[in-house]
């Protein structure tokens, strides 16, 4: 199975304002559907109060130490931590899963990601959350992708 961090990322490394993402690109929007779609996603509990929504099509997966105290909905699943978000992937013989975020998940699941999807967006805006410098010593760029807003960046870890 392999594990996939999809992020979007300001070029000061800002993910985050205020517990929200501080831009609108419709088109980011649709390169994350389209890239994830029909594959589970895991996320913090505070990513997904964020989104306010199951995010359809997908096995969403919210981490939470009291994951008793989430709302329960269809399409939706709250544990305790990564290692059981992970085994149900397996379970389901999930080829892919997606590490969705936010800074607290992505800095855990860099770790030991096989791959970054990694959205480089051409803004620079003031925010309170960071995605992490990739290590290249520890990364290799695979592929990079021009478009008007942004630069898709897709990174995969170094064998050792
Ligand atoms: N630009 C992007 O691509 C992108 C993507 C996603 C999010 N974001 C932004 O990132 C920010 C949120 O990031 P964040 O780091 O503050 O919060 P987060 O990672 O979304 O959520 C943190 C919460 O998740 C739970 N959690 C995380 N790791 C856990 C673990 N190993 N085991 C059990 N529970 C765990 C805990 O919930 P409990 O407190 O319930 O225990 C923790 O308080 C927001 O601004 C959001 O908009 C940006």
């Amino acid at each position: 199975m392999k594990i996939i961090i999809i992020v979007a990322v300001a070029e000061n490394n800002v993910i985050g304002k205020d517990g929200k993402i501080p831009w609108h690109s419709s088109a980011e929007l649709k390169h994350f559907k389209n890239t994830t779609m029909g594959n589970p996603i895991i996320m913090g509990r505070k990513t997904f109060e964020s989104i306010g929504k199951v995010l359809p099509g997908r096995l969403n997966i919210v981490l939470s130490h009291t994951p008793g105290k989430l709302r329960k909905s269809d399409g939706m699943v709250a544990v305790h931590n990564l290692d059981e978000a992970l085994n149900i992937c397996r379970e389901q013989n999930a080829e892919k899963v997606f590490i969705i975020g936010g800074a607290s998940v992505y800095k855990e699941a860099l770790a030991f990601a096989d791959e970054i999807i990694l959205t480089r967006m051409n803004l620079k805006p003031e925010g309170d959350t960071f995605f992490p410098e990739i290590d290249s010593g520890q990364w290799s760029l695979k592929e990079k992708e021009e478009k008007e807003e942004f630069t898709i960046e897709v990174y995969e870890r170094r064998k050792k």
